[in-house]
């Protein structure tokens, strides 16, 4: 890595905490930047990450240029030779101690989070031919239940291709996509995407309804919303009203619903992979505190679902305390709903009722997801 990069990766990671991302230093450090290409920010993140994905193994009181240098080594060296890493070593370093309490840390797991993740689109219904060919380097998921979705193997800058303008395809995550196809919501049916955040999930329930029916997307930060509705113009998706709900028990409307669908925040534990920073930054207390809000997310919408109607819980994250812990808990409060068998998307011949999804099986990020029926 040349010197200018290598100053710039430096500050972002001395500047990087618990309140401030490593994604969002960077981003700000290359705008100061002047003369530096699409191509050069990518090398620069790439250093960026793979130190924080390495971190486990760096001494701390070797000086950072060096420890940068052996992220950098060992990056390569784990994509040419996994095998010559230990599993023993995989699991006691590439995560921190107290995730052991809540999540099962598999030497697959362990070594999932140390790959670089892979791009996933979601094309417009029945464009995924064109837009792979257009594209290239794209490549088909095998067996799972997602007929638009897409991995990208190529280098162009997406967000400045004319098909992405044109609103042709999203990039969204493949666990992300399998939680509307398990919301399977219908044309004509009017559901609630009560933490739409920047409407990943809605414009994919907007498709999936074919733009008939009607979504009310909440979500607390209105900067969200507003992006929401950008990224929902260029989608052409129009049935879908965005409105602020900031998660207390004072609802947004008295609709009741066909389906609602709680995304909720959570601590973010599936997104390790791509996200490396988050793993030392996370803590125990911000796990537990998340899931109480998810209890109280979920018993603030439940009275809003029909009788007869789905709610479907979803987070990015696989700790026990805010996975099956929330669902046993919702169970317990609110015996009207009947938990829901549906097929994992990712595996179609597999009926799950809570299903997670790991990195290491599906490529994608770690995901949990419930649904329910109200009686
Ligand atoms: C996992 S993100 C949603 C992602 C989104 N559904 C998507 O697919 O792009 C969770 C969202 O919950 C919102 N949120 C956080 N706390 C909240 C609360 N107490 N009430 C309502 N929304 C909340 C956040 O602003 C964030 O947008």
């Amino acid at each position: 890595m040349n010197e200018v990069f290598f100053k710039v990766a430096t500050a972002v990671i001395e500047k990087s905490d618990a309140n401030h991302p490593a994604d969002a230093v960077l981003r700000d450090e290359l705008r100061k930047q002047r003369g530096l290409t699409r191509d050069d920010g990518w090398e620069i993140s790439k250093a960026i990450f793979a130190y924080f994905r390495w971190l486990g193994w760096m001494n701390a009181k070797e000086p950072l240029p060096s420890r940068m240098e052996k992220a950098l080594r060992l990056t390569e060296k784990f994509r040419e030779y996994p095998d010559s890493f230990f599993d023993d070593h995989m699991v006691a370093k590439a995560v921190p101690d107290w995730i052991r309490e809540q999540v099962d840390v598999t030497p697959a797991f362990a070594r999932a989070l140390q790959k670089e993740p892979k791009l996933w689109l979601r094309t417009k219904h029945g464009m995924r031919e064109a837009v792979e060919r257009e594209l290239r380097y794209c490549s088909v998921p095998e067996n799972a239940n997602l007929p638009d979705a897409l991995e990208y193997e190529g280098s162009i800058d997406l967000f400045r291709t004319p098909q992405f303008h044109e609103g042709l395809f999203e990039l969204q995550d493949i666990a992300s996509q399998a939680v509307s196809v398990i919301c399977d919501p219908k044309p004509g049916e009017t559901w609630w995407d009560a933490c739409a955040g920047e409407g990943g999930k809605t414009l994919h329930l907007s498709e999936l309804m074919q733009n008939k029916g009607l979504i009310w997307a909440s979500d607390r930060a209105e900067w969200r919303l507003k992006r929401l509705k950008q990224r929902a113009a260029r989608a052409k998706a129009f049935n879908y009203r965005a409105v602020s709900w900031d998660g207390s028990e004072k609802l947004p409307t008295k609709t009741k619903f066909d389906g609602v669908l709680v995304d909720a925040p959570c601590s973010g534990v599936g997104t390790w992979q791509r996200n490396p920073h988050a793993r030392w930054t996370t803590t125990a207390q911000d796990v537990s505190e998340l899931a109480e809000v998810q209890s109280r997310l979920l018993g603030n919408v439940a009275g809003s679902v029909k009788p007869g109607g789905k709610l479907v819980y979803s987070v990015c994250t696989l700790t026990r305390a805010e996975t099956t812990d929330v669902v046993t808990a919702f169970q317990k409060a609110f015996p009207d709903f009947e938990p829901v068998d549906f097929p994992n998307p990712l595996q179609p011949k597999t009926i799950k009722r809570d299903l997670f999804m790991w990195p290491q099986e599906f490529g994608g990020n770690g995901m949990f997801v419930a649904s329910w029926k109200r009686k």
